[in-house]
């Protein structure tokens, strides 16, 4: 009897799915490593891969291999040892097929047992299908000179480029082979690009001598999504002894010296939290196009230029990308239901940088009230919501099964995930909880994490560390909050206001504005004096109050700050939404400004909201005219908030 419910237990224990999102076997077979060999035709907007794979059997008995892909052509697949060409299909299914892929059955032809290592190669051709590429014509560069290709994996859409196991539970090393068409084009990845081996591949492919051959190695293991890869007439300079920015000429020096201090946010992060330990450090500042604000991608921070204000605003950026170093990249989540082991902890972190790089915690708390603000709007915007999967996004456990695991991307994992750690961290100081997290990372480092792995490892820790009476005290007051915070879909159990003097200046000059229903407050210039997270709050706050916003007050703020003519998106995209809720935008003045904008930018946090803010017939409009400029990926968001639309707005 004993047995069979040890059985019955150990069964349902491996029978939990970690990752719903993916198609792969993976609990039965692992990656180790990934060899992938580009031939990029930017031209033609056409990649032929190859991937050599190196797994490790887990399964008493394996003979499948089952990967995720999405809209690609897989050609063949073989034992490079033997060149035995092995037997593949695609099971399909027409909803999943555009949400989230399809699954590659690969038959290995033999049975192969736990702990054997497999290897076979697969040959394909993807295109602009792809929905992690965006391929960009040479007119859509700054020098206009030749394409432009960059990527964007996370969440699920390197199965995109690769036919691979896509799932953030799976860490592997890789190595790569590009060769491009154009002596002109330079390539980076997310890995060390070593020496160019030209003759022995280009005989593989039989091409002439006018063609780059790079090649990449990552030595850390790296889960999928943070595989990336740039190619266009970019260059690198370099901003220290470990840092460097990569973009197109035209702006690089502008961008070298907004990012001149990259060393020392490295170290201050370092100071913090421990060894960096990836080696170099590089961002490359992307178009305008790139859908995020930054992305981790190891060793090669992607970026859109929109960080790039002209007065170091905007670097914050950077340091949240430098955190996902060890947040996210060292010990990485292991399903999208738990993107707060990345975003959360990595916001965390960030902002403990931020203090030594402000010089002043109230500042940093700005940041932190900006973040409410957005959090608290799109947890009652969840709430409201009929559909069960939208309610669940306002917890720290999103529902994702079926679905494309980026439609519950949003700032809840960040800000949400943040609240929960400062809390923690209060229940027992700074110091002691700046080692708990040391010690997170080494258990975890390399390795894939949940909620519940950083529940056992957080009590045990405190276990060990605690007197026994504190120990007891402490967990009551984890245990009564922790289930709530991460899976209740209403208000986090306990919300920090971070109320300080340097947003207490911000809100009253709203409420004076407000209370002015027109007429300037006073004090009014003191806004030109605040820092650029004090304008955000300041609209914001504007945006939560918009019904209290006339027409009057619009044309007045404007008038004092003349804010549709800024040059900082982070703030011109909030007016601007602003500007449209409040109807003040409604001539043709103030929307071509606006129209001009999302043209300009592609960074979904920025043209969401205007697009949301549109009525349908605009929104489609504009969207038709840049539809070409958008990456996929925004592609996708914008038409999935025109869906939603009403034609009457
Ligand atoms: N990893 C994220 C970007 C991301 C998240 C891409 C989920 C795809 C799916 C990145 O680190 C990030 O958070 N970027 C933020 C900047 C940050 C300062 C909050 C962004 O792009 O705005
Ligand atoms: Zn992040």
């Amino acid at each position: 009897m004993k047995l069979v419910i040890l059985f019955l237990l150990c069964h349902m224990l491996y029978c939990v799915d970690v990752d719903k999102n993916t198609f792969s076997n993976y609990k039965d077979v692992k990656t180790q490593h990934l060899h992938i060999e580009w031939l990029l035709n930017l031209n033609d907007k056409v990649i032929d891969g190859s991937v050599e794979y190196t797994f490790k059997v887990y399964a008493s008995q394996l003979t499948e291999v089952h990967l995720d892909i999405y809209k690609m052509n897989i050609l063949f697949v073989y034992y490079p040892n033997n060149g035995q060409v092995l037997k593949y299909h695609v099971e399909s299914d027409p909803i999943q097929k555009e949400e989230q892929g399809e699954k590659l059955v690969i038959e290995l032809g033999q049975v192969y047992k736990y702990g054997e290592i497999v290897k076979f190669r697969i040959k394909y051709q993807i295109g602009e299908d792809a929905r992690a590429l965006s391929f960009m014509d040479p007119s859509q560069t700054d020098d206009k000179k030749a394409p432009y290709l960059f990527s964007q994996c996370e969440a699920n859409n390197c199965r995109s480029m690769i036919p691979l196991q896509d799932t953030p539970s799976i860490k592997f090393t890789y190595s790569a082979t590009v060769i491009t068409q154009s002596p002109l084009i330079n390539v980076f990845m997310s890995g060390n690009r070593l020496q160019t081996q030209k003759f022995q591949l280009m005989n593989n492919y039989n091409m002439n001598s006018i063609a780059n051959v790079f090649q990449f190695e990552l030595n850390i293991k790296i889960p999928a999504y943070l595989i990336a890869i740039v190619a266009g007439t970019v260059e690198e300079r370099s901003t220290g002894t470990r840092t460097a920015v990569i973009s197109e000429t035209k702006n690089i020096e502008k961008y070298q010296k907004e990012l001149e201090d990259l060393d020392k946010y490295v170290q201050y992060l370092e100071d913090y939290i421990g060894e960096y330990k990836w080696g170099a450090y590089k961002i490359v500042i992307l178009p305008a196009s790139f859908p995020f604000g930054g992305m981790e991608n190891p060793l090669l921070t992607f970026a859109n230029p929109t960080i790039i204000v002209g007065d170091k605003s905007g670097v914050s950026v950077a340091v949240h990308e430098i955190a996902h170093s060890w947040f996210g990249n060292t010990v990485t989540c292991n399903n999208w239901s738990n993107m707060w082991i990345n975003e959360g902890f990595c916001v965390f972190l960030e902002r403990k940088g931020l203090k030594t790089l402000f010089g002043d915690i109230n500042l940093v708390h700005v940041n932190s009230q900006v973040g409410n603000n957005e959090m608290n709007a799109l947890i009652k915007e969840f709430n409201s919501s009929q559909d069960d999967f939208i309610k669940s996004y306002a917890s720290l456990h999103p529902k994702t099964e079926n679905h494309n695991a980026d439609d519950s991307f949003s700032t809840i994992p960040y800000e949400r995930g943040f609240q929960l750690l400062y809390y923690l961290e209060k229940q027992i100081n700074e110091t002691r909880f700046q080692q708990l997290l040391k010690d997170w990372l080494q258990e975890y480092e390399y390795k894939s994490a949940d909620e519940n792995d950083f529940y056992r490892f957080m009590i045990f820790w405190l276990k060990i560390n605690l007197s026994s009476e504190e120990f007891l005290s402490v967990k009551k007051s984890i245990d009564n909050v922790y289930n709530k915070w991460v899976y209740d879909y209403g208000q986090p159990p306990i919300e920090e206001k971070f109320e300080n003097p340097a947003s207490k200046d911000v809100l009253e000059l709203v409420n004076s504005w407000i209370e002015g229903k027109g007429t300037k407050p006073q004090n009014y210039q003191i806004f030109d004096n605040f820092k650029s997270n004090q304008k955000q709050l300041f609209l914001s706050t504007l945006q939560d109050k918009n019904k209290d916003v006339t027409d009057a007050i619009m044309v007045s703020l404007e008038d004092a700050y003349h804010l549709s003519d800024l040059t900082d998106a982070e703030l011109l995209f909030r007016w601007y939404t602003l500007s449209i809720i409040t109807k003040y935008a409604k001539d043709t003045t103030n929307l071509q400004k606006i129209r001009k904008f999302v043209g300009l930018v592609g960074r979904m946090k920025m043209v969401n909201p205007i697009y949301k803010a549109l009525n349908k017939e605009t929104a489609t409009q504009w969207y038709q005219e840049n539809y070409a400029f958008y990456h996929p990926l925004t592609r996708q968001s914008i038409e999935s908030i025109i869906k939603n639309k009403t034609i009457i707005k």
